[in-house]
């Protein structure tokens, strides 16, 4: 069973947030995010904006460099951790918003690794069953709907956007997915997480005054588990496909911070020109930012048929892993 990728498509909405708008918010300067974080700004939704809309630009824009239309969907998978509602899931609203009139769907929740950890239950289902034609895996987040707007440890890492990917499932072809690791490790609550608003600690007078709708973050931790997490899952799966890090045109790792980044490709190694990095334009996407960078390496062909691209996140759960595909 070969499953490829048909199509890619990303989102940012129009709003950009500069590192010196933010100087004006919170005690920070321009200088300390870049030199801390490679970013310079960041897209932030309009109010009216939800992760359904940034995710339904995504997804038409995937679909059509495939030449695939709705009808033609068999499921919709939507990873986010900013869904517009509790439920419906975001999968249900893009759905009837694209006209998928038959396509199931459902939204996954793995943070930043959810792009990662999408694929991977897309290529299970289309593994499984042939019926799962076109499956469409999306990663979406308004983080801006979630980040305290008041904390400059935080509020400074993330930003809005979404990315979709078009799977296809092309019996008796090449399959474009060679190996995958994913990981969670859920006793790190206090690392990484945003306390209420679920069954734990519902909606309240005094979860909203102890501001514990917001991500609540531990960056030193995060940091050090990040690259460690990464590199040891982009080392199993190049193993298990019996591909050496030289083979790999492409490290695409998730967005979190430059500084991640180069030290996840010094340990693998590999040299900084094969890691594709845009943090600087949009910050931490969260769930879109993998599928928005494969979008930006396609559009601008950067990627050619038969590359090896490896994929790799760390996110809140904690959640982490790689994926290798061969274009
Ligand atoms: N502007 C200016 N100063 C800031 C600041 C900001 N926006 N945010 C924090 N600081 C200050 C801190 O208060 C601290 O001051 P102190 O030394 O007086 O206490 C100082 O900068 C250094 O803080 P530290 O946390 O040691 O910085 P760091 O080098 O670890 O960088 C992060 C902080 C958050 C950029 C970094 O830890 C990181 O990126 N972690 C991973 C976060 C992440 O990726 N999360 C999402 C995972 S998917």
């Amino acid at each position: 069973m070969g499953i490829k990728i048909r199509g890619t498509g990303s989102y940012a909405p129009d709003k950009v947030l500069t590192n010196a708008d933010l100087e004006k918010m919170v005690e920070t300067n321009d200088e300390w995010i870049r030199t801390r974080t490679g970013i310079c700004q960041r897209h932030i939704s309009a109010p009216e904006q939800a992760c359904s809309d940034l995710a339904e630009q995504a997804a038409r824009r995937a679909l059509d460099m495939a030449g695939v239309a709705p009808e033609e969907l068999s499921a919709i998978i939507v990873a986010t951790i900013t869904p517009d509602h509790v439920f419906p899931s975001t999968a249900c609203l893009l759905q009837h918003r694209l006209g998928a009139t038959k396509a199931f769907g459902f939204d996954l929740e793995a943070a930043c690794s959810g792009l990662l950890f999408s694929l991977e239950t897309a290529r299970g289902l289309m593994s499984a069953n042939a019926k799962y034609r076109y499956v469409l895996v999306i990663g979406s987040d308004k983080m801006s709907a979630v980040v305290n707007w008041e904390d400059r440890n935080t509020c400074v890492l993330f930003g809005d956007g979404a990315s979709a990917l078009l799977l296809e499932n092309c019996p008796g072809e090449e399959d474009s997915f060679l190996a995958s690791d994913l990981g969670v490790d859920g006793n790190s609550l206090e690392i990484l997480s945003l306390p209420a608003g679920g069954s734990r600690n519902p909606a309240s007078m005094e979860t909203v005054e102890n501001k514990m709708h917001y991500v609540h973050m531990a960056g030193r931790d995060v940091f050090k588990l990040a690259v460690n997490a990464m590199v040891s899952s982009c080392r199993k799966v190049l193993e298990e496909a019996n591909v050496s890090i030289d083979q790999v045109r492409w490290l695409v790792p998730h967005q979190a911070n430059e500084r991640i980044m180069k030290a996840v490709a010094q340990r693998l190694p590999l040299e900084e020109e094969r890691v594709f990095m845009n943090i600087g334009k949009y910050g931490n996407t969260s769930a879109a930012s993998i599928g928005i960078c494969l979008d930006e390496m396609k559009r601008a062909d950067l990627i050619n048929p038969g590359d090896y691209i490896l994929l790799t996140a760390f996110g809140g759960g904690l959640t982490w892993g790689a994926i290798l595909i061969r274009w």
